[in-house]
């Protein structure tokens, strides 16, 4: 186990960049993810600390070892790929068992790990079997023990779950969280499922075009987004947002746009002015059908009805334009017929239309 510490990471191509100077510090123990769209460096970043990908500019350190030029072999790190590239001529036990093999580790050693890791990974009724005759969850899983077996100090997962069927995937997810409670191995995992990130990660690390956005808890980036970047980037259904006027007197503020007014705390939002037009985020699920006293309902009609199963999805016209909300009251609501819903005060967010950054006072 060990902790990470990357220092002013910079990553070229020929010419391009494509990390221009990034500082990560992940505590031992800590289950981070890299989250992020596609292209924008995870891989990149991961590859770099795994030593499979020279570092152009600046250091990685695991644990207080220096490795940032030491081959991957010496870094202590296991891998896990999104396709499992195990060998098809041999079976599962020889599969998990053959880095240790080739480490030349005692036959009976050898046995004992695979047996302790065919458990935690719930493969013991298959060490005997060919990869051709797993499912692909199965697979994936015999990849996960092979890494697993080798007892690294840092585990990393480049999307390892993106194969799979979405049952699967959550399985899966809660696996790996398993295994983390249980061995509590640092752990970097890569995925570009906002979802899957909220899931799983004890602190997610949200990039953007190699450098990073915004990271902290999952609750962190879901309730506290830093720009509209993020804001859009995690939860789902996505966050609606609205070009707003600010009309402000005194510690009463209020935004509006079209018919929609929206009475916001004033103290959480010091530097908004009147005049000012800002980009505001309503979040479907923070959302709910109006009560006749609600200071802040929005009306519309209703468009399309999405059943979600214990929730729905209600897509209404506003002025002209769609915002949709989630709510456990809609097996009664139809297309065509008018709705108020309304949002909680301290749910809204305001971004800054020049910079894209939250307007909210950091807490
Ligand atoms: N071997 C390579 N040569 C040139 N450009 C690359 C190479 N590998 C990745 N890139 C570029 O680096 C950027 C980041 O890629 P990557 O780390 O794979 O993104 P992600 O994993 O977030 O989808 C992309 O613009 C990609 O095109
Ligand atoms: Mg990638």
């Amino acid at each position: 186990m060990a902790n990470i510490r990357c220092v002013n990471i910079r990553k070229s191509y020929g010419g391009h960049t494509v990390i221009e100077n990034l500082n990560l510090d992940i505590a031992d123990q800590e289950f981070v993810v890299f989250l992020g769209p596609s292209g924008c460096g995870k891989s990149t970043m991961l590859r770099m600390i795994a030593g499979l990908e020279e570092i152009t500019d600046g250091s990685v350190n695991i644990g207080d070892r220096d490795v940032t030029h030491l081959h991957p072999g010496e870094r202590g790190v296991a891998m896990v790929f999104q396709s499992y590239a195990l060998y098809p001529h041999m079976t599962v036990e020889d599969n998990i068992a053959f880095g240790l093999r080739r480490q030349k580790v005692a036959e009976e050693e050898i046995a004992r790990r695979v047996r302790h890791v065919a458990g935690l990974l719930g493969l013991e009724s298959l060490l005997a079997r060919k990869p051709k005759n797993l499912s692909g969850g199965q697979q994936q899983r015999v990849a996960m023990a092979r890494a697993m077996i080798k007892t690294p100090k840092l585990f990393l997962f480049d999307e390892p779950l993106s194969n799979l069927d979405a049952k699967l995937r959550e399985k899966l997810r809660i696996e790996i969280r398993k295994m983390h409670l249980e061995l509590k191995t640092t752990t970097i995992f890569v995925t570009h499922d906002q979802l899957e990130a909220m899931t799983i990660a004890d602190r997610i690390v949200l990039m953007r075009a190699g450098e990073i956005e915004q990271q902290g808890t999952p609750a962190e980036i879901f309730d506290r987004p830093a720009t509209r970047f993020v804001a859009d980037f995690i939860g789902s259904p996505a966050m609606n947002f609205r070009t707003c006027l600010v009309d402000r007197e005194g510690d009463r503020i209020e935004l509006q746009a079209g018919s929609i007014r929206l009475q916001l705390p004033s103290g959480e939002f010091g530097e908004l002015a009147n005049g000012m037009k800002v980009e505001v985020g309503l979040r479907p699920s923070k959302m709910e059908l109006a009560t006749p006293h609600d200071k802040n309902a929005i009306t519309g009609t209703i468009v399309l009805v999405e059943n979600m199963g214990s929730e729905g999805q209600v897509i209404v016209d506003v002025d002209g334009q769609e915002i949709s909300f989630v709510t456990k009251g809609f097996r009664t609501l139809e297309p065509g017929q008018p709705v108020s819903f309304s949002i909680d005060p301290a749910s809204i967010h305001v971004f800054s239309p020049e910079t894209g950054r939250s307007l909210r006072k950091a807490n």
